[in-house]
């Protein structure tokens, strides 16, 4: 599907506009999104079939997708590159929070991004982002959607947290090795090669590396999207240096309520 076929298709519709965030978003079947990623969103939506063995990572954006990426490759590319090896591609560069914390997160980001422009103070970000005003928000929807994927298909969807992977990270990687059919064997456990992949994808490993400092991910006329941006504290409970107990109740009441109620099992 060509971009102008895109393009003529949505000029069908009037989307819903608003602006607040640093670019008007349009409201496409329940989610905000940015008017010029919706012309890729489409065509995958209509011609993307997954392959039986393709590993599809969603999450809403800041939810800790850069190091689920990185402990699924280490994982599912281990025969061909041990974890506790020098020259692993994740050290070349070669190869391929709770919501508060993800909120406090995507402010940073977003700010970061649009350095040209006038940042969005923190305030209005938040009661934008309350109301399910958000880019790709409402947040809730992403863990509506994927927790009832998950209870209809469970041997296909696996649901994880940041905080879990943080609280238990050995555990989560034999989990995720579980899950990807490649489990650890008894020798590689004593081995300690799923404490080798934890290692070798930590926080303090991969955001000092050179490769993931320096360069972008994407450049746009007032966008700037640098590969540091994805590194900045990766720590469970930083919502506290940034926002009051009463804002983060707000946010936590707002999400329980639109969550109606499986909030709890999530
Ligand atoms: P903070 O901004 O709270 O530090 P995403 O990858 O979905 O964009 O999520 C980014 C968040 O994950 C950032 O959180 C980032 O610091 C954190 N992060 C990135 N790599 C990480 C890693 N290897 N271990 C733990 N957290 C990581």
């Amino acid at each position: 599907m060509r971009s102008a076929d895109v393009r003529a298709e949505l000029g069908k519709f009037v989307l819903p506009t608003r602006g607040g965030w640093a670019k008007p978003l349009v409201l496409y079947q329940n989610y905000w999104l940015n008017p010029e990623r919706l012309e890729h969103i489409i065509p995958v939506k209509k011609h993307f079939k997954p392959r039986r063995d393709d590993i599809i990572l969603a999450t809403y954006p800041k939810c800790g997708t850069t190091w689920l990426k990185a402990l699924s490759f280490a994982i599912t590319t281990r025969s061909g590159h041990a974890p506790a090896a020098g020259g692993h591609p994740l050290l070349t560069g070669r190869d391929p929070q709770k919501p508060k914390d993800a909120f406090v997160s995507w402010w940073h980001f977003v700010n970061n991004m649009h350095k040209g422009s006038s940042p969005i103070k923190f305030d209005d970000a938040l009661s934008m982002f309350c109301e399910g005003f958000s880019p790709f928000g409402p947040f809730w929807e992403h863990c509506l959607e994927y927790w009832r994927q998950r209870l209809a298909r469970p041997e296909q969807i696996l649901f994880l947290k940041y905080e879990e992977i943080v609280s238990e990270p050995v555990e989560a990687v034999k989990m995720l090795a579980g899950f990807f059919a490649v489990p650890f064997t008894e020798e590689e456990e004593m081995r300690v090669v799923p404490e080798e992949v934890v290692r070798l994808c930590s926080f303090q490993m991969l955001s000092g590396l050179e490769h993931n400092q320096t360069g972008d991910v994407a450049r746009g006329d007032s966008i700037v999207v640098g590969k540091s941006m994805f590194f900045r504290k990766g720590k469970v409970g930083d919502w506290e240096n940034q926002m009051s107990k009463e804002m983060g109740k707000k946010l936590d009441d707002v999400i329980v309520r639109q969550a109606q109620g499986v909030w709890s099992c999530i």
